[in-house]
C-alpha cells in the first residue's frame, strides 16, 4: 500500500487509479477517522484517480495530528503536491469537510468541485465532549457514538466506530474536535465559486441538515442531497445512496 513522506511524516493512503491526473478526487476523513470511512465509495464512484489518505497521526499514518483545520489544510496542500495533482475534486466528511472548505477558500484555482458530507461552515462542539475526551476518554467516546449514528444503523457498524475512535490517543481525538470547535467560515462562503454537492443524513445530530442548508443558500453553485435513514456517518450507513449522489453530481458537472 502506498506511503508518502511529507515534510518528514510517513503518510499512508489508498489509491484507485487507472492513470493520468485528470478528474482526480481526494477523500478526507473526519475526526478520529481513517481512509476506511470511504471504503465503499472508493470502489463504487467512477473516476480514474481516487485517493484517500489517513491524516497525520491517524490510522496507519505517522506524524503528528494537527489541532487546527488550517493545519490540516496545509497538510492537504502538501499531499496534493506530493501526488502531482494541480486540480482536484475534494470530498470531505465532517472535519474533512471543514478541511476541504478551508483549502478551497485559500486555493480556489486548485479545486474543481467540493463534495461536503455531514459537515458545516461552523462546527462548534459540545463542551462536554471536549472536556470528556480529556477526563474520561471511554465515556466521552460512548457519548459521541450515541449521537453519530441513526437509530437504524446496524450494531456492528456502531461497534466498528467505537473500536476505531478508541484506537486514537485521547489527545488526537481531542485535537480534532478542538480544531472543529474553532472552525468558522460562515462569512466567507460567498467566495466559493466551484460547484458543491452537500450530502447530509436526515437524522444527523452532530452536524444537522440545517448546516448543509446554510451552505446551499450561501454558495452560488450548491446542491443538497438529504439521505433518509442515516445519521452523521452517512457514507457508512447508506453507502450506495451516497455513492449514487456523488456519481450523479460528477455527471452533471463534467463538461
Ligand atoms: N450552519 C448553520 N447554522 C449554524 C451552524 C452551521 N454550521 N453552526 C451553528 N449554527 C447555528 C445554530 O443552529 C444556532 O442557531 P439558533 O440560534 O437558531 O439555534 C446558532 O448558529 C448558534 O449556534 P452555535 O454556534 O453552535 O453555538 P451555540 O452556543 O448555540 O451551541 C453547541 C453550541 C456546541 C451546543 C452546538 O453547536 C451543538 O449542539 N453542536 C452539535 C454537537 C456537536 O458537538 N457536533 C460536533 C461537530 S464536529
Amino acid at each position: 500500500m502506498p506511503k508518502m513522506k511529507i515534510a518528514g511524516e510517513d503518510i499512508y493512503y489508498v489509491q484507485r487509479s487507472t492513470g493520468g491526473t485528470e478528474s482526480s478526487m481526494v477523500f478526507i476523513h473526519g475526526a478520529g477517522g481513517t481512509h476506511r470511512h470511504w471504503g465503499y465509495q472508493l470502489q463504487a464512484v467512477p473516476g480514474p484517480n481516487l485517493y484517500a489518505p489517513d491524516l497525520p497521526g491517524h490510522g496507519r499514518s505517522g506524524g503528528g495530528a494537527r489541532t487546527s483545520i488550517t493545519g490540516y489544510a496545509e497538510f492537504l496542500g502538501s499531499f496534493l503536491e506530493g501526488l502531482g495533482l494541480t486540480r482536484t475534486t475534494l470530498v470531505g466528511h465532517s472535519m474533512g469537510g471543514a478541511i476541504a472548505q478551508d483549502f478551497a477558500l485559500n486555493h480556489a484555482s486548485e479545486v474543481d468541485r467540493l463534495i461536503l458530507v455531514g459537515t458545516g461552515a461552523r462546527l462548534r462542539v459540545l463542551p462536554s465532549f471536549l472536556q470528556g475526551l480529556l477526563n474520561d476518554f471511554e465515556s466521552a467516546v460512548e457519548m459521541i457514538l450515541g449521537y453519530a449514528y441513526s437509530d437504524s444503523a446496524p450494531q456492528e457498524l456502531v461497534d466498528l466506530g467505537r473500536q476505531e475512535w478508541l484506537a486514537n490517543p485521547p489527545e488526537v481525538l481531542h485535537g480534532d474536535f478542538f480544531a472543529c470547535d474553532n472552525f468558522d467560515v460562515m462569512d466567507r462562503l460567498g467566495e466559493i465559486r466551484c460547484p458543491i454537492l452537500l450530502i447530509c443524513g436526515e437524522e444527523d445530530q452532530l452536524t444537522p441538515s440545517k448546516y448543509s442548508q446554510f451552505l446551499r443558500e450561501r454558495v452560488a453553485e450548491a446542491m443538497l442531497t438529504i439521505i433518509p435513514r442515516a445519521g452523521h456517518m452517512v457514507m457508512l450507513e447508506q453507502p450506495e445512496q451516497v455513492s449514487r449522489a456523488i456519481e450523479e453530481f460528477l455527471k452533471m458537472t463534467t463538461a
